[in-house]
Order: structure tokens, then sequence, then C-alpha cells
């Protein structure tokens, strides 16, 4: 109901206040040198509202039980939790934290950065599920970017909270990223309704991801599983495996830049993946790569974009034509 969502949404508003005084703090002092130490000062910092949760068990929570709100609130919005004693604490402590927006821009939870002791959970954690926040639907960064994103008719989904600052800063302004889980179905909704021109999904989806390709592979999922996307879907892979915060302190923003304007088409990019596990100087190599790369060509619904990759496919394999189409119709 609103009324809830309205109080859970004004204590999300009053910690991420909290959280950015306390990054002024002296005991914060490990929190604004992993910012220094990723080419963020502290303007970037304003700009993102990010905070400092403390080390100590329960500031926020008595905080904010000082404003008024109650522990089931707190509870409820995954702020604050309650401990084996049964009393409640805070549930990001000694963390480097970023607010998370909606849509409409209002805080509704966390993702929060291991620094100390004070916490010796996982090195990231986020707020829960609650009545506020969805992580299958969460995207950080989209409150900013969505005019951008409708105006240029494209979104770039990176890895974290870094990279969103970073593409940001160097002026890849409809950067997003998702908050500890895989860029799934949901997400997709999202960014095709910012997307959306007249009724049509017309714009572009770009996928950067770092060297572990674990994030390529959930984006190449994601957009097998829905084919009105592949033409769309694009994949920029940083030459040295570097995320786009990496990217930014190694070689400046126009890098960052750069890596955007080199995106490459998905079924290029999964063509171009495949093809690299085979020897193709030889016939054998050649041959075993038709088969392997037949299926996914076979796999591409759009009927103009598939026999453009047939012809590609021939091409990279030096092969006929025929051939080719032959082995992917004969794949579908
Ligand atoms: P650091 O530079 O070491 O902070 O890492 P990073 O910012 O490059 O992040 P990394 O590439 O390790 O992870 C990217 C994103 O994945 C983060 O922003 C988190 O949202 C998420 N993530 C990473 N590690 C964890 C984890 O241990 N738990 C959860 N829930 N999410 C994580
Ligand atoms: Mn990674
Ligand atoms: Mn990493
Ligand atoms: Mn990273
Ligand atoms: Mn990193």
């Amino acid at each position: 109901n609103t009324g809830q969502r309205q109080r859970l949404i004004a204590a999300h508003t009053a910690a991420a206040e909290f959280y950015a005084e306390q990054l002024g703090t002296r005991d914060a002092m490990p929190a604004r040198e992993f910012l220094a130490a990723r080419g963020f000062g502290p303007d970037a910092a304003r700009q993102f509202g990010c905070g400092f949760a403390p080390a100590g068990w329960d500031a926020l929570t008595k905080h904010l039980r000082g404003r008024g709100f109650t522990n089931e609130e707190l509870v409820t919005g995954g702020i604050s939790k309650a401990a084996r004693s049964g009393s409640l604490i805070d549930r990001f402590r000694g963390r480097l934290v970023w607010p998370i927006r909606d849509l409409g821009g209002e805080v509704i939870g966390f993702g929060a950065r291991r620094l100390l002791d004070g916490d010796d959970g996982p090195k990231y954690l986020n707020t829960p599920e609650s009545p506020i926040y969805k992580k299958s639907h969460v995207l950080y960064g989209v409150a900013n970017a969505k005019k951008d994103i409708a105006k240029q008719q494209r979104a770039v989904v990176v890895e974290g909270y870094t990279d969103v600052m970073a593409c940001h800063l160097a002026g890849v302004v409809t950067a997003v990223a998702t908050c500890g889980t895989a860029f799934g179905a949901d997400h997709i909704q999202v960014l095709r309704r910012l997307l959306m021109d007249q009724d049509e999904f017309r714009g572009e989806v770009i996928f950067t991801f770092d060297g572990d390709a674990a994030g390529q592979k959930a984006a190449v999922r994601a957009f097998e599983d829905d084919q009105r996307f592949v033409a769309q879907t694009f994949i920029a892979v940083s030459p040295q495996n570097m995320d786009p915060c990496e990217l930014r302190l190694a070689h400046g923003d126009s890098a960052v830049r750069d890596l955007v304007a080199r995106r490459e088409p998905l079924v290029a990019f999964v063509l171009r993946t495949l093809l690299a596990k085979y020897d193709l100087d030889t016939v054998e190599g050649r041959v075993a790569a038709l088969r392997a790369a037949a299926p996914l060509v076979a796999r591409i619904k759009d009927r103009a974009l598939r026999p453009e990759y047939a012809r590609k496919l021939a091409g990279d394999l030096g092969m006929d034509l025929e051939p080719v189409l032959k082995a992917v119709n004969e794949a579908a």
C-alpha cells in the first residue's frame, strides 16, 4: 500500500542522508580512500550520494528510531535486522554504501561494499527483497540515465556501482548496472520501456563486462530467450578485459567512450567467440566450426538478419555460401 511505501522511502531517504554525512567522519577514511583509489573525488561521491555505514552495531537504527521510524518499518525495509539477542542492529556495518534509486529517483535500497572488519560478510551486500525493493527489476543509475537512454535510444549495461560512476563521469551517461544479481528478463522490460519509440522497441542495449565472462554469458542467455531483441543487443569487451572503472583509471575518459563506440552486435560476438575455438586453417577445423555455428545462425529468427549472418559465417570460414546455407537450414 502507498502509505507503507511512502514510509519506507522516507526511511531510506533519511538513511542515505545519514550515510552521506558519515562519509565525512574520521572513521570513514577507508571509504574515502577506496573511492579515491578508483578515481572518485568528493564531487563524484556527492553526485552519486555515496556514504559510509559506521562499524558500530546500531548507529543508523538508533538514528532512525529517533526520527520516529518503527522497528517493523526498519526490518521490513531491510535497513535493520534482528540480532540473535533480539535487539535490532544495522544491516550494513563498516561499508561504503551507494543509495539505489527507483525510476522516479526515490531511494529504495543500498549497495554496500566491505571495507572494515565491522562486517565479515561478502564483498558486496544489498538490501534484501522488500515491498519497495525488487532486485529483479532494480537497475543502479537508472534514474540518472533514463532521459538519455530515451534520447540516445541506447542503454549501456555494466557490472557494478563503480562502473556506473566511471561511465557517467566519462560521458557515457546511459550506463546502468544490476545490483548483485544477473541481468534478467525483468531488467529487459525496464530498459525496453525506456527505449520504446512509437510502440516499437528500436534502441540498442549494450553490455560491457569484465574478463570473467560470467556476465557476458548471462547477457547472451537473457537475450537468447527473447529473440525480438537480438538485433538490438550489442557487446562491448575491453581489449585488456578491464571493467569500465579500471579502464577509466588506466586510460582515461576517452577509453570508456571508445569501449562503447567499438561495440559488436551480439550475434557477431557469439559467433566470433565460437569460431575462435576452432583451427580454421584445416578443412577438419572449418567443418567442425560450421557444424557448431550453424545451429546458432539457425536460431536467429529475424528474417533479414539470418541470411546476412549465414553470409558472414561463410566469409569467416572461407566457404561458399551454398553449403553454409544448407547447414543452417538443416540445423533449423
Ligand atoms: P571492486 O573494485 O573490488 O569493488 O570490485 P568491482 O567494483 O570491480 O566489482 P566486481 O567486478 O567484483 O563486481 C561487480 C558487481 O557485482 C558489484 O558492483 C556488485 O553489485 C556485484 N558483486 C560483486 N561481488 C559481490 C558479492 O560478493 N555479493 C553480491 N551480492 N554482489 C557482488
Ligand atoms: Mn565480474
Ligand atoms: Mn572485479
Ligand atoms: Mn569489476
Ligand atoms: Mn573493480
